[in-house]
Formats: C-alpha cells, structure tokens, sequence
C-alpha cells in the first residue's frame, strides 16, 4: 500500500539557516512500507520528524531524494489529484483543516467536491459524524467548537471519503477519555491502511501491530509495537 524509499526531506531556509550553510535535512534516508490495511505508529521526540514525513506522503512536502508510492501511484505534483483520493490526512492542528462555516458544511465539502450526489452526500456525512459520537454538532459553527471537538470533525471530514490509507498526527490530542475510546474504537474497526503519529502510548498500542521510531529525521527503530514500547533504554536513546 505504501512504499517509502530512502526520502530525504529539506525545509526552505529556515531562521537557523539564512546564509549559505547547507541546511540540515528533515528527513534522511527513511524508508518503510506498510502492508494493505496494515497500521503503523510513528514515534519520535517533538521535532523528530513525523508531521514532516506525513506531509510528505500525501505530496505536501517534495523529496529532495527518494521515492514514495501509495496505492501504486508515485507521490509527484502530477499525481496529486489521483492521491488525495486514496490517501486522507488528518493534520496535528485542527484548525488547518476546517474551514467552512458550520461542521456538516466541513465534513460534507469533500464528498460535494468529488460530485457525490446531494442526497447522498448528506447521508454520509450523518452516518461519520454519529459514529464518532459528534451528531449533536452538526449545526455548530467550527470555529467556534472546543479543541477536541474540532479534532474529531476534522476526522470526520477525512473519513466520511473512505481513503483506503488514513495519516493520522496525533489523533488523540485535545481528546477527553472517553472521546479518545470513541476514537480508538472506530479506527480500530476501520479496514484501512493507517500511518499514526502519535506520543500517546495506549493508542499505539491498542491500534497499531508495528511502530517506527523516528530520531532526528531518521529511522531510529522499528519493529512489533509490544517489543517496542517495553525497550526503556531504546526509548530513552530516542529521547521518548
Ligand atoms: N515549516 C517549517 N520550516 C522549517 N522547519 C520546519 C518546519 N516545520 C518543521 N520544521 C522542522 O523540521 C523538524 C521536524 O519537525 P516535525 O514537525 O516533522 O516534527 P514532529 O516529529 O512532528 O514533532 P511534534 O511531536 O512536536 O509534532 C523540526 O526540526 C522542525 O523544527
Ligand atoms: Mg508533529
């Protein structure tokens, strides 16, 4: 489903860098590659790396070096069109993601986008925002919702697509215990590939089979999530 294959990320100059040096990359050298409904947690210290290879996937970001494929289709501005409709990203800040007034106006702008028909748009858009508990909000104005309110409707908006490969950067965040069971709930019943980048330990765990490890832009470890998450000296060496 995803073929990640020694991707090398730079920013444009950054505060640190307005002169000549070379920059230091983002990324360097990652590769990995998730299975067809396979799920995998990306971990890493803040800065290591995981919102800027999420970005990179769906074509956000340019590779300086490497190749990454989703689905069979190779991640370049030519292909993004055919991507986005395989590939769905839920952002670290919600506020990234709305944009229309009022939420079912939200979750329902990508269905009216690809032409799905009106009737049937309104329906799916019912159907997601029940099932992640959220009915209650559809009228609501987004800006004006609660950070984890605003979390799960930008969910909502990914899912109601049905992307057969979810990217999901920190999913958890903002949400309340029971809102977060909600949300481990309902993607643990979903069919699709996923990539979750995540601090959150129970939700790598109760989600995720595999974990990689990013550290400074690189492969730090990865292998089963349960070896993973019980190596104290490997997660201490990758500052988690
Ligand atoms: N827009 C940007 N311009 C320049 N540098 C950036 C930009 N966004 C991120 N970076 C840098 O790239 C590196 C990786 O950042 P990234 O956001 O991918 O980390 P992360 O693992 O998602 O961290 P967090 O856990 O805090 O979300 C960091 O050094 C960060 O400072
Ligand atoms: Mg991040």
């Amino acid at each position: 489903m995803v073929q990640v294959t020694d991707v090398t990320v730079y920013y444009e100059k950054n505060e640190k860098n307005q002169k000549s040096e070379p920059a230091e990359p983002a990324l360097s050298g990652v590769s990995f590659s998730l299975g067809a409904g396979g799920r995998l947690a990306l971990m890493g210290a803040n800065g290591a790396g995981k919102s800027t290879l999420l970005l990179t996937l769906i074509g956000v970001l340019l590779p300086a070096t490497g190749e990454i494929t989703v689905a069979g289709i190779p991640v370049r501005p030519s292909r993004l069109r055919d991507l986005r409709q395989q590939a769905g990203m839920v952002f670290q800040n919600p506020d990234d993601q709305l944009f229309m007034p009022t939420v079912a106006e939200d979750v329902g702008f990508g269905l009216r986008n690809y032409g799905v028909a009106e009737a049937e748009a309104r329906a799916r858009v019912d159907r997601t925002l029940s099932r992640l508990g959220i009915g209650h909000l559809k009228h609501r104005f987004s800006h004006r919702l609660s950070g984890g309110e605003k979390r799960l409707a930008a969910l909502a908006g990914v899912l109601v697509m049905e992307p057969s490969f979810l990217l999901l950067d920190e999913p958890s965040s903002f949400l309340d215990p029971k809102a977060r069971r909600t949300l481990t709930a309902v993607l643990a019943g979903l069919p699709q590939a996923m990539l979750l980048a995540t601090h959150d330990t129970d939700t790598a765990r109760a989600l995720c089979p595999d974990t990689l490890i990013l550290k400074n832009g690189r492969v730090f470890a990865c292998g089963h999530t349960a070896d993973i998450l019980t190596d104290a000296a490997l997660l201490a060496e990758a500052g988690l």
